[in-house]
């Protein structure tokens, strides 16, 4: 029986945006006596579980990493699963979140490293949902943060904008996604504290919430206790205590 969203959720308090990092596959195997490549697979399942409790909190945005610009530094047959298990998420799955409504997105830098024939299937998913109006599930590929402002910084100097013009509002203009709000909750799998260059401009004043569940044990219960974990934080911006 899938979990419904327990009463300690505030449904006038979820966060609009929840943004994973889906960490912990390899150790997941290795503990199984697997190869690391089964552990991706079996995130899978954690992935899409995710996505319905998502869908079951009404959250309007979901963003997940899936490839960071550092994952390049695995053997190579392990990227090159990454690659092509990516691919064939897409394919399999994005019928089904279309017809659900949710509109794919992806994030990051869409080079020459990428196979080709992957960027157009993400093009061609994001196309088939793009009229969709329920939660935008982002997919963070080939992503890094800070190449995302080296990209969003080069975009400003060919625009030439003027330096006394440039402001916040400039640079999050020119971020990958630039309608997409920043995370209201992060949330990373795995037991490990740390970004690892993820959505660094956005995440400046995200509540951020860390787990010791590998990912592919995650599921939505872990994502609605960590929502109940945001609603207990108190967000002030800098500010003071109900002024
Ligand atoms: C996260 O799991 C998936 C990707 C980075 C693609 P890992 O593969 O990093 O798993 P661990 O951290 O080695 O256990
Ligand atoms: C972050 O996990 C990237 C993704 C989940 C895709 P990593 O496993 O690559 O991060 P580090 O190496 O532990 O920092
Ligand atoms: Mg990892």
């Amino acid at each position: 029986m899938p979990a419904v969203v327990p009463d300690d959720i505030d449904p006038r308090r979820i966060p609009a945006h929840v943004a994973c990092v889906m960490d912990g596959n390899g150790r997941w195997a290795q503990r199984r006596g697997l190869k690391r490549t089964d552990g991706h697979a079996a995130g899978e399942e954690a992935l899409f579980d995710v996505v319905d409790g998502a869908l079951e909190l009404g959250l309007d945005w979901l963003t997940v990493y899936a490839f960071s610009t550092e994952n390049w530094r695995r053997p190579a047959d392990e990227v090159k699963f990454l690659m092509g298990f990516n691919e064939s998420i897409l394919l399999r799955r994005r019928d089904e979140l279309n017809e659900r409504g949710v509109r794919m997105r992806f994030i990051g830098r869409r080079d020459w490293r990428v196979p080709k024939r992957l960027l157009r299937h993400m093009r061609e998913t994001e196309e088939l949902t793009a009229a969709n109006r329920g939660m935008t599930f982002t997919m963070a590929f080939n992503y890094g943060g800070r190449p995302e402002i080296v990209d969003a910084v080069r975009q400003i100097v060919d625009e030439g904008i003027p330096p006394n013009k440039i402001d916040e509002r400039t640079i999050a203009k020119h971020l990958y996604a630039p309608d997409m709000p920043d995370p209201d909750l992060m949330v990373r799998t795995s037991g490990e504290f740390r970004t690892s260059n993820y959505l660094l401009w956005q995440l400046a004043y995200s509540e951020l919430v860390f787990t010791e569940v590998l990912w592919p044990d995650f599921r939505r219960e872990n994502l609605f206790e960590a929502v109940a974990e945001f609603q207990r934080r108190e967000r002030r911006f800098g500010g003071v205590d109900g002024a």
